[in-house]
């Protein structure tokens, strides 16, 4: 029995050395451009997706998601907030998207819309090391939450046009809380001044002139010229 005890506290020393080893080695690839080892990868979506089943588990989804009120106005703070991550219809990708790891998921698709409960607590929380904000820190009020999570649920029904014409009806950012309070004015038919200025200032926007009055809201897609 000592021996065996004596085993296991060698191997714990010896196990923990090594992870301290590897830890200030600098060795672990800490780049977004190469993704994990599929252990890895499983590890972390596992303990990702139980970890919200435990915080939603008793949560209470209100009985008005398929509201068209709350759609109207979650739909403009999904275009002014989420697009150049989580795409639309009728936006295929981004550069932003493009570049993160792990990748967003496309929330425009169909059959991706994952249930509300788990989509309200992930957009007031965030992700850890993954991009995901928590946006609750920002200020937006939870029912404000809800109605980005009521548009969510409509939005894979959606064709181009009918998102466009959801998000032109809409009070474009706008939504409760600290942040949302400045941020009351309509971007969608803003003309964002200043954002474009400092793009042609360093020159990434080159056909910023004719493409802007097309332009939808915060579509940086358009006008870059690279
Ligand atoms: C900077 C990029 C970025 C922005 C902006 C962003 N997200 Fe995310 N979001 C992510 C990433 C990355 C994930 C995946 C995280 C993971 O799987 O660990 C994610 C995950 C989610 C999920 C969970 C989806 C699922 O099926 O697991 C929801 C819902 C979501 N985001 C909603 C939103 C909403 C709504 C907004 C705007 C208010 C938003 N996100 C803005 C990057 C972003």
């Amino acid at each position: 029995m000592k021996r065996f005890l004596m085993g296991v506290l060698t191997t714990l020393i010896v196990g923990a050395g090594v992870g301290a080893w590897f830890v200030y080695s600098g060795l672990f690839d800490v780049s977004a451009d190469t993704p994990h080892n599929t252990l890895v990868y499983r590890m972390i979506e596992t303990a990702r997706d139980n970890a919200i089943d435990r915080q939603v588990r008793d949560a209470i989804v209100p009985a008005n998601l398929a509201d068209d009120e709350r759609i109207r106005r979650g739909a403009g703070n999904y275009a002014a907030m989420c697009v150049e991550c989580h795409l639309a219809p009728g936006k295929s990708n981004s550069e932003i998207r493009m570049g993160l790891y792990p990748e967003p998921p496309d929330l425009a698709q169909p059959g991706k819309a994952d249930a509300a409960a788990r989509q309200f607590w992930v957009i007031k929380h965030g992700i850890k090391a993954s991009g995901m904000p928590a946006w609750s820190k920002g200020g937006i009020e939870d029912e404000s939450i809800w109605d980005i999570v009521a548009f969510l649920q409509k939005m894979p029904t959606l064709n181009a046009d009918q998102y466009a014409a959801l998000v032109e009806s809409s009070e474009g950012h706008s939504h409760g809380g600290p942040a949302g309070g400045d941020n009351h004015h309509d971007e969608a038919a803003s003309a964002h001044a200043p954002h474009d200025a400092a793009e042609s200032e360093h020159g990434h926007a080159e056909k910023t002139a004719p493409v802007a009055a097309k332009k939808k809201p915060h579509d940086l897609t358009d006008g870059h010229a690279h």
